[in-house]
């Protein structure tokens, strides 16, 4: 009998359990064909630290998606590398989950129903043991009386807490989320905020997370990335040091404020550098900005 490899060395069941680290390092990517390319990423080295919430933040249109696309697998860079425990990524995998901005919940199916759905297809966890995975997972995302209901019979934050725990049911290394809060209303906002919080700092999985909104990626993040514009680099890495559980008090600490202030520079500069496109006038913006 020929034993799973994991059983057969024990140094990787222990690594699979382990936060995963991801790297990407001298990341190039553009699309179009050479006469009218668009480069969307040049150079841009970061890390993805085990256990921690890496927060990407950028305007608009910098390549965030681009990036997140590169992580999951999805596709490849055109120069550089990006690597998970110091294994290059070669396509999607389970171990990396996507939660995007967009519902991928399946209309005909029930909540219980999208939750089980892609472990019940692989038959990689069945029966009773799948069934109390799902179970504990709607609980933990407050969907408890909703577990019967279909897509359309939930409110825009419960389907994205019904996608982040379709997610979770393949217990991945890397959680993934490119704006999975945007469009919400405030109070449905503030629910997802407490709903993640909650989720994150119970297992402190490795996490990347986009998004546009700073006091978002302060108040769930434990380092911020802050991307350039287009071609995007990093401009600066900012570490959140405020303690956990976080709630949303802390945003009006002063190491909050400070980091709102810092992080909010930088993105006003990179956004009139793409209005004025780099021109003298765009020069005379960013002094005059500047001097006040
Ligand atoms: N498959 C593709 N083919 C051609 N161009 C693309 C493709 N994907 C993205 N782009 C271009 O790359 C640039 C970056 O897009 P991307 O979606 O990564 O930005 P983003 O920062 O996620 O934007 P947003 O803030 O709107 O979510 C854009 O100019 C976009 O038009
Ligand atoms: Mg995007």
């Amino acid at each position: 009998m020929t034993l799973p490899d994991t059983l057969n060395r024990p140094e990787l069941a222990k690594d699979a359990a382990a936060p995963a680290r991801m790297e990407l390092r001298g990341i190039a990517k553009g699309y179009g064909e050479p006469w009218e390319r668009t480069e969307v990423l040049d150079r841009l080295d970061f890390d993805i630290e085990p256990g921690k919430l890496t927060v990407l933040v950028g305007p608009s249109g910098c390549g965030k998606s681009t990036i997140v696309n590169l992580v999951a697998g999805y596709d490849r860079p055109d120069t550089g590398k990006v690597m998970i425990d110091g294994r290059p990524v070669r396509g999607p995998a389970h171990e990396r989950m996507v939660v995007f901005q967009e519902s991928a919940l399946i209309p005909w199916q029930t909540t219980y129903e999208n939750i089980v759905f892609g472990p019940r297809l692989r038959g990689d966890l069945s029966g009773v043991r799948l069934r109390l995975a799902a179970e504990q997972l709607i609980d933990r995302v407050g969907l408890a009386d909703f577990r019967d209901k279909y897509p359309a019979q939930l409110s825009g934050g419960m389907q994205r807490r019904a996608e982040l725990a379709r997610a979770l049911i393949n217990n991945p290394r890397v959680m993934i989320l490119d704006e999975p809060f945007r469009g919400l209303d405030a109070m449905s906002r503030q629910l997802m905020h407490a709903a993640f919080l909650g989720l994150f700092e119970a297992e402190k999985r490795t996490g990347l997370f986009v998004t546009s909104e700073l006091d978002e990626a302060i108040l769930l993040g434990d380092r911020l990335i802050v991307l350039s514009n287009q071609p995007a680099r990093v401009r600066a890495v900012i570490d959140v040091s405020l303690p956990r559980p976080r709630s949303t008090a802390m945003l009006d600490s002063a190491e909050a404020y400070e980091i709102k202030r810092a992080a909010m520079e930088l993105l006003h500069e990179e956004a009139l550098r793409s209005f004025v496109g780099g021109s003298q006038a765009s020069d005379l913006l960013l002094a005059h900005t500047r001097r006040r």
